[in-house]
């Protein structure tokens, strides 16, 4: 696992969104995994920017996004599909036919899960998954305790994760109970994995996740499993790692390492 420590939330998005630049400027037809979340909103910001201002096409891009609460209307405010029109769809150019995003109001979520996956497996599989963790270690809604081969499916949300989203819901009564999520064994299929986390209350979990044994109540951990997995945090979520001078020492080292 990369670990990349920025100074500031705002750096720890812009140097997250030259990876999934980088990405499509390789491949420009590249599937993406999407996430929600207040953490990725720098990342996002970014990467319109570099679409108006440099020209990142987005025109042959196609995107997953990883999970969406069961119960809310697509044209709800705290909807995930609508989330990501407003915060990134609506402001970049990928052809609406190329954005999946689980239903949260399917009549049938095991045929829709089912179908999920096999659209990420004929789209050629994600290059490069984008996720935030939770402060009780989760990615996407895998709550504690998931199976680190999970597939897309429908979860009970942790009362942590509930307490956490309160914020955004006019009182804790009206945050979803159910979430529909692609599964740590899904998520460990794309090429590429980048987490973004800022901030105190990220700390302990980011710690856990890079530092911690593998483990199911910690679901963020299963990305020492994957071959091709950075990190991207700030100052504040960085402050309970152990080894954060050798992560600040590879950085400095890296422009005179060998090339590989
Ligand atoms: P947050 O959520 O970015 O709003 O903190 C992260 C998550 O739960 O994955």
């Amino acid at each position: 696992m990369e670990v990349i420590i920025a100074e500031t939330y705002e750096q720890m998005g812009k140097s997250a969104a030259q990876m999934v630049a980088q990405v499509i400027n390789t491949k420009p037809n590249a599937v993406l995994g999407m996430a929600t979340g207040s953490t990725p909103l720098a990342l996002y910001r970014e990467l319109v920017r570099m679409h108006r201002e440099e020209g990142l096409d987005f025109s042959q891009v196609t995107t997953f996004n990883l999970d969406e609460y069961v119960g809310l209307p697509v044209t709800h405010p705290q909807s995930y599909h609508y989330f990501m029109h407003e915060n990134f769809f609506k402001h970049v150019n990928i052809p609406a036919q190329h954005i999946y995003i689980p239903s949260g109001t399917t009549s049938n979520y095991e045929a829709f899960c089912a179908w999920f996956e096999q659209r990420i497996l004929d789209c050629g599989g994600i290059d490069l998954q984008i996720l935030g963790i939770g402060s009780d270690g989760h990615i996407a809604f895998n709550e504690p305790t998931s199976s680190l081969s999970s597939r897309t499916r429908l979860k009970t949300l942790a009362k942590q994760t509930i307490d956490d989203n309160a914020r955004f819901f006019d009182k804790r009564e009206d945050v979803p109970i159910y979430a529909i999520t692609m599964g740590v064994g899904t998520i460990l299929e794309a090429r590429k994995l980048l987490l973004v986390a800022n901030g105190k209350n990220k700390a302990a979990a980011v710690a856990a996740m890079i530092e911690g044994p593998v483990t199911g109540m910690i679901t963020a951990s299963a990305l020492q499993l994957h071959p091709s997995a950075t990190v991207f945090i700030d100052k504040d979520a960085s402050g309970e790692l152990k080894m954060i001078d050798y992560y600040n020492w590879i950085q400095q080292m890296k422009p005179g390492a060998p090339k590989h």
